[in-house]
């Protein structure tokens, strides 16, 4: 049983409620629970009413007081960007593992402080890249590393969205301040940080950013990027380009993958998650169901095999990462699968090459500190 604190009651902090307080009727063993302790909202109501939904013992507006219980082991930090540094190095200054939404600070410099903090604090941390839990990316990850598709030469993506607010007001996520990057940052960091778990690390990228959006109530002045578009060469010589937007009208999400080696090429879709299509030359695309007993998380809520298998979801994944991240804390150091603080710090170096690429016109080269 490991008590946890959260920050955060919005749409992230409902989907760590669900999936932590469900987490231990996974069939996968051994079994592992949660205790939901304090859950900090600014918006006390919403976090009233997560309570009773996900049974948190007890709700604050103030983060300090979630930071201090002394029984949680493990901080959540599922609050908008700008409040990610605050709370989690003083959660690292108390010795609390650490799980922290993406991204893991508004840039570079953020990230690594809370990075730094957390090394020296010497607690288990995650940053939650959730598609490094979809199962149709992990048998990607050994397929490559198999070599079953040969050398690696190009990584693809497009994540594509329409974000829409029906009174036309712009949240946080808009405010370069508050958010940082928008769709560099937001929709973008998700799939720079699939390069680097599927391919490799990235050395240099070329980019372009583009913003639409502006405040109807001109409250906010610092709109951040609505769509990117960057070229990247990773440090094995593959190459990988990323698209990006929040405002591609009628894409309600739309996340594409694809990796061509010299003996085939990968594909995932967000849209149907559980699959994965592999196209080897003078042969069509083959489709690979990945719900198979052999294959990652298939059974991880039920028996898989004689009864049939089933199609996984995106809402499974966090309810993989949640899992992955309380064995983290029962034992080992580290969450291997997991992105730790380190990636979330080199995803952040990433994206801030990308902007600067983007109002300098020239190749942005990547250096990684320590
Ligand atoms: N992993 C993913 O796939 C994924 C998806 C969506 C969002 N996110 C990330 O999750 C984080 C939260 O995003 P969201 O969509 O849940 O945002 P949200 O706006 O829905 O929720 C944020 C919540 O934080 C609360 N809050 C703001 N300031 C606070 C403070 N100082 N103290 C306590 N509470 C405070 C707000 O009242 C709000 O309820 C962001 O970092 C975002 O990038 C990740």
């Amino acid at each position: 049983m490991i008590g946890i604190s959260m920050l955060g009651a919005g749409f992230m902090g409902e989907m760590h409620s669900l999936s932590y307080s469900t987490v231990h009727r996974a069939k996968i063993e051994p079994h592992r629970k949660a205790r939901l302790i304090t859950l900090a909202d600014t918006d006390v109501a919403l976090a009233e009413k997560l309570r009773r939904r996900y049974d948190w013992e007890e709700v604050t507006a103030d983060w300090n007081v979630a930071i201090e219980h002394p029984d949680a082991q493990l901080f959540i930090n599922a609050g908008p960007n700008d409040v990610h540094a605050a709370p989690t190095i003083a959660a690292a200054k108390r010795g609390k593992h650490l799980f922290s939404e993406k991204p893991l600070g508004r840039n570079a410099d953020e990230a690594h402080q809370i990075w730094a903090a957390a090394e020296q604090a010497e607690v288990v941390h995650m940053c939650a890249f959730v598609h490094r839990f979809v199962p149709a990316l992990q048998l990607m990850r050994e397929m490559i590393a198999s070599g079953e598709v040969g050398t690696i030469r190009h990584f693809r993506s497009n994540f594509l969205m329409d974000m829409q607010h029906p009174d036309e007001s712009l949240s946080w996520r808009y405010s370069t301040d508050r958010a940082g990057g928008g769709a560099t940052g937001d929709l973008g960091s998700h799939h720079i940080d699939q390069a680097r778990f599927l391919v490799g690390e990235v050395r240099r990228v070329k980019a372009m950013t583009r913003t639409w959006s502006k405040d109807k109530n001109s409250q906010l002045h610092d709109v951040n990027d609505d769509w990117f578009l960057a070229g990247a060469e990773l440090d094995n010589g593959a190459t990988a380009s990323f698209e990006a937007s929040r405002v591609a009208e009628g894409h309600q999400l739309t996340g594409r993958i694809e990796v061509d080696g010299t003996r085939g090429t990968l594909r995932w879709e967000m849209e149907r998650l559980s699959e994965l299509y592999f196209s080897e030359p003078g042969k069509g695309p083959r489709r690979i169901m990945v719900v198979s007993p052999n294959h990652p998380y298939s059974d991880f809520w039920l028996p898989v095999g004689i009864q049939g298998s089933f199609a996984i979801g995106w809402r499974d994944c966090f309810s993989h990462q949640a899992y992955h991240m309380l064995a983290a804390v029962s034992g080992a150091r580290s969450a291997p699968l997991g992105a730790t603080f380190e990636d979330g710090y080199r995803v952040a170096e990433i994206v801030d090459a990308i902007i600067r690429s983007s109002e300098s016109g020239q190749n942005e080269e990547i250096k990684f500190r320590a």
